[in-house]
């Protein structure tokens, strides 16, 4: 299924940037009109070098603090997930806080959206337990307490009972 998939992006990859060089190509001065069209050129090209930098500042600023997956470290604490309809399995439920904890997160049937968030309902991190692929997560818990788990991809007709718990303890 996979090489099917990229070489039909492929192909359409290819026929946009071939709908772009013929824009490229057959767009030319009209004869006799500078002026008021060089000055709108100019504020075009303007724009378009302040947005290209915007987006790579945006990127470099946002990409960082988010929890994107790196090899696990030694000392790091690995917490195995699994989920199911409709409930969690979690091999380990209570973590130190400061210590870097990698989840490990995978599914036995459907696509789960795991999900942490602290006692103010607020999410900190997501990702996908997806039958077949583990995904791992790094997340340092800064403060103790209890830590909700849920599940945020439909997943059924009682999806919404897929919650659970983790505990966090000071060091
Ligand atoms: Cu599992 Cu929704």
């Amino acid at each position: 299924m996979q090489p099917y998939v990229l070489a039909i992006s492929l192909a359409l990859i290819a026929l946009v940037a071939a709908s772009f060089l013929l824009v490229v190509r057959t767009s030319g001065h009209i004869p006799g009109d500078h002026g008021a069209r060089a000055d709108i050129e100019k504020i075009r090209r303007g724009s378009f070098w302040i947005l290209v930098a915007l987006g790579i500042v945006v990127t470099f600023v946002s990409l960082r603090p988010y929890p994107h997956s790196t090899a696990a470290q030694v000392g790091d604490t690995v917490l195995n997930v699994t989920g199911s309809m409709w409930s969690w399995d979690i091999d380990k439920k209570v973590v130190l806080a400061g210590t870097p904890v990698v989840f490990r997160v995978t599914s036995s049937d459907v696509n789960h959206g795991f999900a942490i968030a602290n006692a103010e309902g607020t999410i900190l991190f997501q990702t996908q337990g997806m039958p077949g692929y583990i995904n791992q997560v790094h997340y340092t818990f800064s403060k103790p307490g209890s830590y909700q788990v849920l599940c945020l991809e439909y997943c059924g007709l009682a999806h919404h009972t897929m919650q659970d718990e983790i505990k966090v303890v000071a060091e």
